[in-house]
């Protein structure tokens, strides 16, 4: 079982405490996803010393990861971009304070991403339809001066990939507002894109602890971009495994 870095108790203390407001259930949501979700901890661990610099968010929900990252100082600001009306206010009001901005839109609508160093897509491309899931990492892919982070769900892991989509329809049916679509695609799909674009591309697991099928997507170039790529430098990508994209 692979294992990952877990957040410092601290940290996640201090951003549950700015979601006092918000009821037991937020509050509590957003504590057990930053201690519990693999996820979180991976990619506060991926900003590494140097940080993420600016970071643009889509999807960002409650916003934990973005509040998460700015008071752990592993990133200098945050725009997140979320289509739930109640997440993005609460995401807003926990970022009180903070170099956080939260837009309100869907990205299905207008897939547009501003600049910045760093993009993440956190537990969101599965629900969008395939078009806006393209249409989205190409958009991700073109703003991102040095790194694009993605989790996502894998639908080729088997037995793990069965029960996630099983517990992902189950939410949707449960939560109307668990997204539009339960629409996973294959991983190597948004790691050629990715790649094409100039990315050094690495796929790794990213659910220890939990009995579901999530890879983290890391893709990273540096400060001057690569020129775009040949179309086709990924071949299919599997979890573990690492991309390049060709010399220029
Ligand atoms: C599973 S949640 C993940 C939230 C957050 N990234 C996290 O890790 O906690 C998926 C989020 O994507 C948002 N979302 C889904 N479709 C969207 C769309 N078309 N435009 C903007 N946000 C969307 C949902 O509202 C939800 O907050």
């Amino acid at each position: 079982m692979p294992t990952s870095p877990r957040l410092d108790p601290a940290l996640v203390a201090r951003v549950a405490a700015r979601y006092a407001a918000e009821g037991r259930f937020a509050r509590g949501f957003v504590a057990g996803k930053l201690r519990r979700d693999p996820a979180s901890a991976a990619i506060l661990h991926a900003a590494g010393a140097e940080g993420f610099g600016s970071v643009v968010d889509l999807g960002c929900g409650r916003g934990q990861l973005a509040v998460a990252l700015l008071l752990a100082g592993a990133a200098s600001a945050v725009t997140g971009i979320e289509a739930a009306p109640t997440q993005a206010a609460q995401a807003a009001r926990a970022g009180a304070g903070l170099p956080l901005r939260v837009i309100r839109r869907d990205l299905a609508a207008d897939p547009s991403v501003p600049a910045a160093d760093t993009v993440l897509i956190v537990d969101v491309l599965y629900q969008l339809a395939t078009t806006a899931q393209l249409a989205l990492l190409r958009a991700a892919a073109a703003a991102a001066r040095h790194r694009v982070l993605i989790r996502a769900l894998d639908p080729g892991a088997g037995a793990r990939a069965a029960l996630t989509l099983g517990w992902e329809r189950l939410s949707r049916r449960l939560s109307p507002h668990a997204g539009a679509v339960v629409n996973p695609r294959p991983p190597a799909e948004a790691a050629a894109i990715l790649c094409d674009a100039g990315f050094a591309v690495t796929l790794a697991p990213c659910h220890a602890g939990t009995p579901f099928a999530n890879v983290l997507i890391t893709a990273s170039r540096p400060a001057a971009p690569s020129p775009p790529a040949a179309p086709g430098c990924c071949p299919r990508a599997r979890p573990g495994t690492r991309h390049n994209p060709p010399a220029p």
